[in-house]
């Protein structure tokens, strides 16, 4: 059997890339296409999951970084830099430290999840926690990148989109067509973007017959592009979406004006309550951010918006094990304590409500 060689050496003939590019590679993508029964049996269309928690550092920002950082290496940086709410620091680090550079990561003070601050201590990235929100990381890392010897590796450096748009074609291969909807978290929008470029290349290669409907969910307490304006203090427990002055928001607009799409909030309760649908009734344990898509699914499936026997992909896009402690809280937000036995066979079958055979 083959091993998947990552995105870059897949998809070599539809990525910006030549002989000269050095492929930086920790075997992203190929990532699985999950259908989901319950979601489908909730919505009476036929739901797929793409889970992107199976990426080496558990999220789908590794595509778009082997990407970055192989063009980086190309053009011979010696140091990357990103603002991140988490993964993109994860994955710029790993990414980074796999070619022998190095990462300078900045990341919101207190807001990002202990898995993604874990990940990127251990891959040996310089990391900052700087006293203000996303935003200002992101301001600060454009500022360095273009005034000092870094290289900016957030998704405005169109390298990273390039890369992301490979989930679109496998979406693409496993189904034999693009699917009717597609929904996807939307921080940055970036991905959403990416996306879109994805099925429009898929599109013009008579690969699929059609674009899907690009749906894209945000955070109630950030959610500038439904808002139509810039979130100055952006809130929500989806810390990865915390964003309140999207990067890709132009792009974004266009890409759902082109493929009749929409944008919608999502309340923090509602993200809870898909993120506790998605791993307890359909197996697939994801970080916050990701139920959103979940979230989003359910709400426009409640406002009819969701014709039953369309093909709808939702992405999920980060691993639960990232912020792992939203399983362990009730919906009514009390905590979950796992009940403790003695060693007794007995007395564990009676609490397990077995009796004997
Ligand atoms: N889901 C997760 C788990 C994310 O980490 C992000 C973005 C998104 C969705 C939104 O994707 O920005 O392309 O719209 N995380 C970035 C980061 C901001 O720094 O890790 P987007």
């Amino acid at each position: 059997a083959h091993q998947w060689r990552g995105v870059l050496r897949e998809y070599a003939d539809r990525l910006d890339i030549s002989e000269a590019t050095p492929i930086v590679t920790l075997g992203e993508g190929g990532t699985p296409l999950i259908p989901a029964p319950a979601l489908s049996a909730r919505t009476g269309a036929r739901v797929y999951v793409k889970f992107e928690g199976m990426n080496p550092t558990g999220s789908f920002k590794d595509r778009g970084m082997t990407m970055a950082i192989s063009k980086a290496v190309e053009h011979g940086a010696k140091a990357v830099i990103c603002a991140s709410t988490g993964n993109t620091s994860a994955s710029a680090a790993a990414y980074a430290t796999h070619a022998g550079i190095t990462a300078a990561v900045l990341v919101p003070e207190g807001k990002i999840a202990m898995g993604k601050l874990s990940q990127a201590i251990a891959h040996n990235a310089q990391l900052l926690q700087v006293q203000g929100n996303f935003d200002d990381c992101l301001d600060i890392a454009r500022d360095l990148a273009a005034n000092y010897p870094v290289h900016l590796v957030n998704s405005v450096n169109p390298d990273r989109i390039e890369g992301q748009k490979t989930a679109a074609f496998e979406v693409v291969e496993v189904l034999g067509d693009a699917p009717d909807i597609h929904i996807v978290p939307v921080g940055n929008a970036g991905n959403y973007t990416a996306y879109f470029r994805g099925y429009r290349e898929e599109l013009a290669r008579g690969e699929a017959t059609k674009l899907p409907r690009m749906y894209g969910f945000q955070a109630e307490g950030s959610a500038p592009i439904v808002l139509g304006h810039v979130v100055k203090h952006p809130e929500t427990i989806a810390s990865a979406i915390r964003i309140g002055n999207p990067a890709s928001w132009h792009l974004a607009t266009e890409a759902r004006e082109t493929s009749d799409g929409y944008f919608g909030a999502i309340s923090d309760a509602k993200i809870l309550e898909a993120h506790r649908i998605l791993s307890a009734e359909v197996g697939i344990f994801v970080e916050p951010a990701s139920a959103i898509s979940v979230a989003g699914l359910l709400e426009r499936s409640e406002a009819g918006q969701i014709p039953s026997g369309s093909v709808v992909v939702l992405t999920v896009t980060g691993h639960g094990l990232k912020d792992p402690q939203w399983a362990l809280r009730t919906a009514d937000g009390s905590d979950v304590a796992p009940t403790i036995v003695p060693v007794d066979t007995a007395e564990i079958a009676g609490v397990l409500g077995l009796s004997k055979q």
